[in-house]
């Protein structure tokens, strides 16, 4: 038996960082949204081993992969012998902001459960995902988002649908713990400022622009000024919003109608960057599709 599951990207709306958590980590609050830019997983059964296989050479294959961590993590909870080889076809750009590895692991977590034959309950499938990291639960649900606590804590929200993103990654990487460790000035009292949910609930799309936003921009477009210049050139090209995803490095941009995203598409990669069209991808659409 072959399953194939497909381990699609997330972009932050919005993401604002309240303030350092006694456990280590950021209070978040930030909307996601699941977009049509996805991976391929293709699992098999082995006798007992757990074997990752990727076409991109920047992704570990051995133990420190979340998704060798999953496979692990949900063996130990359902007392399963058997092992899974996992193919992983690779597109969505590494350490880039867009919950790549995050969305494997999950992923991960809902193949195997099928190839295995085996099922956890809801809650325990929660903590294997926020165990794994912070934006690992939020693709088992899909869609527009809230998300709270670490990031881990996920409430469907009203739909935004965009038929027009365009994804820019300048082709650096971003490392999500130095990111949060330069944002002293924020972490050091809570932040009087809220995301108006309303806005996103009501107007949607249309009123996006005068409410998307990230923390992380104040610091990661100093400290990697190419992500900037990815924001700069896209505004030029006429996006309706451009902004920053995750801790970076990847830049969405919000366009009008396919044509002018086409046409930014073809410039920005004659830049050299990565860039590749997406679409949202609402809650149905991606709890139906996943094992299509
Ligand atoms: O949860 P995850 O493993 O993805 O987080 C990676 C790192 O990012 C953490 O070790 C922590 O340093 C930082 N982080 C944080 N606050 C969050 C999420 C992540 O400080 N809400």
């Amino acid at each position: 038996m072959t399953i194939r599951v497909k381990s699609y990207a997330k972009i932050n709306w919005a993401l604002d960082v309240l303030f350092k958590r006694e456990d280590g980590y950021h209070e978040l609050r930030t909307i996601y949204q699941t977009v049509s830019l996805h991976d391929n997983l293709i699992m098999s059964k082995t006798d007992s081993a757990i074997e990752i296989i990727c076409d991109d050479a920047r992704v570990p294959c051995d133990e420190t992969n979340l998704v060798y961590k999953a496979a692990v993590k949900l063996r130990q909870a359902t007392g399963v012998e058997s092992g899974a080889r996992i193919e992983i076809e690779k597109r969505i750009p590494v350490a880039a902001g867009m919950g790549g590895g995050s969305s494997n692991a999950a992923a991960t977590l809902l193949g195997l459960e099928k190839l295995w034959q085996v099922s956890i309950d809801e809650s325990q499938r929660f903590d294997i995902a926020a165990s794994l990291g912070s934006d690992v639960p939020l693709f088992f649900m899909g869609g527009t988002l809230l998300g709270i606590g670490r990031g881990e804590e996920v409430y469907p929200l009203e739909e935004v649908e965009c038929a027009s993103l365009l994804l820019v990654n300048p082709v650096i990487h971003v490392s999500t713990a130095t990111a949060y460790s330069s944002l002293r000035r924020l972490t050091r009292e809570a932040s009087p400022r809220k995301i108006p949910f309303t806005f996103f609930a009501a107007k949607g799309i249309r009123e996006l622009p005068l409410v998307a936003r990230n923390d992380f921009e104040e610091v990661v477009l100093v400290t990697h000024p190419e992500i900037a210049e990815v924001k700069e050139r896209l505004q030029r090209l006429g996006a309706k919003l451009a902004l920053m995803s995750g801790s970076g490095s990847t830049v969405f941009a919000v366009f009008d109608n396919l044509k002018t995203s086409e046409r930014a598409q073809l410039e920005m990669r004659a830049f050299g960057y990565w860039a590749e069209l997406a679409r949202t991808v609402g809650r149905k659409e991606y709890q139906s599709s996943i094992f299509e």
